[in-house]
């Protein structure tokens, strides 16, 4: 039996681990949290809200998944690496934000760090048993979101219902903005960075409408390999927590003879700026990336309560970024102190957008 903490039981990750879990003896659900949800008798151990390290002691779990939205995962990211407990990761805001010290944690617990994300999921995989000199590059593949093909201009007025409807995929509210925007690939090309130890010219993001291309390899030879699959998160949810298994999932095969579209194009970074704003917040390294996550993640929440147009969230992301001198945090104290500062300026960069 694997005893699994899952954290963020509720979302739309974690709903799916449930299903996962539940279907397979071997894992054990020894501990479940919420944000605000009730979650009564869900494992041994269970905590709504509150500081999840303090879960993750009591219940002293094999693998934690960690599906938290937004930089509150981050202690509980963590907390895993450091202690060398094996962490699948679905909250990629933990690694955007703390790249630096996530990665310097993991390579002091020497646990594993699976990837949940599905382009990361196929990375992985791909990756996998391959020596690093022998990569050329890597692409992440992106949907494009519901407002791919589409003008800035096109974008002016565009609604968080609008933006909520996403073709692809069904995910939690937070991240399908993102899709949105383009910031989750964005933020997915940062995680890629810190996962796979890749400099970002070697990390390429394409558009790729019917998401079954989940990522490709480049090597030296002239070789590439893709990974493929119909969009469903089970999938690498289950890789993660059933790593290095394969188990059954109730996902159909591939059908290749139904007529497939593999079709990719490059992504529009006029229309779409948060992609770009990304980039450059990686490859300018040090808090820029948490200062670019917070600033983000108050930038949507805006977007949805009617106080920020969708434009206006790469608007604030930028001008937030100009504002803060990005420095390397020390520890998860300073780093949370960058992360609140981002959040009050960009806060009140909204206000100001909004007058
Ligand atoms: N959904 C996808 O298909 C998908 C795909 C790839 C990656 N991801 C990543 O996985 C993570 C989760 O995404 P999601 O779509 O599952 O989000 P979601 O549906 O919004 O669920 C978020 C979960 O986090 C909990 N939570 C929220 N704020 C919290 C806080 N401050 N402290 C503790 N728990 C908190 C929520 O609890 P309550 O319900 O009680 O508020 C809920 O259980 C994100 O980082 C996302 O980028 C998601």
């Amino acid at each position: 039996m694997k005893r699994i903490a899952l954290l963020g039981a509720t979302g739309s990750i974690g709903r799916q681990a449930l299903e996962i879990v539940s279907a397979h003896p071997d894992l054990e659900l020894v501990a479940a949290s919420s944000g605000s949800t009730p979650i009564d008798g869900l494992a041994e151990h269970t905590q709504v809200g509150g500081d999840l390290t303090e879960l993750l002691e009591r219940a002293e779990p094999e693998l934690v998944l960690n599906a938290v939205v937004g930089f509150a995962g981050l202690p509980a990211t963590m907390w895993t690496l450091e202690r060398g407990i094996d962490l699948a990761l679905a909250n990629k805001e933990s690694l955007v934000a703390g790249g630096d010290l996530a990665v310097a944690a993991w390579r002091r617990g020497g646990g594993r760090l699976l990837p949940v994300d599905s382009e990361h999921s196929a990375a992985f995989q791909l990756l996998d048993g391959q020596a690093s000199d022998t990569v050329d590059s890597l692409v992440l593949t992106a949907s494009g979101g519901p407002f791919r093909g589409r003008s800035r201009a096109d974008l002016a007025d565009v609604t968080a219902r609008e933006a909520l409807a996403h073709p692809t995929w069904s995910m939690g509210p937070k991240i399908t903005v993102d899709s949105a925007t383009l910031m989750n690939k964005g933020l997915e090309l940062i995680e890629a960075h810190f996962l796979f130890d890749l400099d970002y010219e070697r990390i390429e993001v394409v558009v790729h409408p019917t998401s079954v291309v989940h990522a490709l390899v480049r090597f030296r030879d002239g070789a590439s390999l893709a990974h493929l699959g119909y969009p469903d998160m089970r999938v690498p949810i289950s890789y993660a927590l059933t790593y290095p298994e394969r188990a059954e999932t109730p996902i159909d095969p591939l059908d290749l003879a139904a007529g497939l579209i593999l079709e990719f194009h490059a992504p529009d970074l006029d229309a779409f700026p948060c992609l770009a704003l990304a980039r450059a917040a990686g490859e300018a390294g040090d808090t820029a990336p948490c200062v670019l996550n917070g600033a983000n993640e108050i930038a949507v929440a805006a977007f949805f309560d009617g106080r920020l147009s969708f434009l206006g969230i790469a608007d604030v992301v930028e001008r937030t970024l100009a504002q803060i001198d990005c420095v390397p945090a020390r520890d998860l104290e300073e780093l949370t102190e960058v992360d609140a500062d981002a959040r009050r300026i960009a806060s009140a960069l909204t206000r100001q957008l909004v007058h």
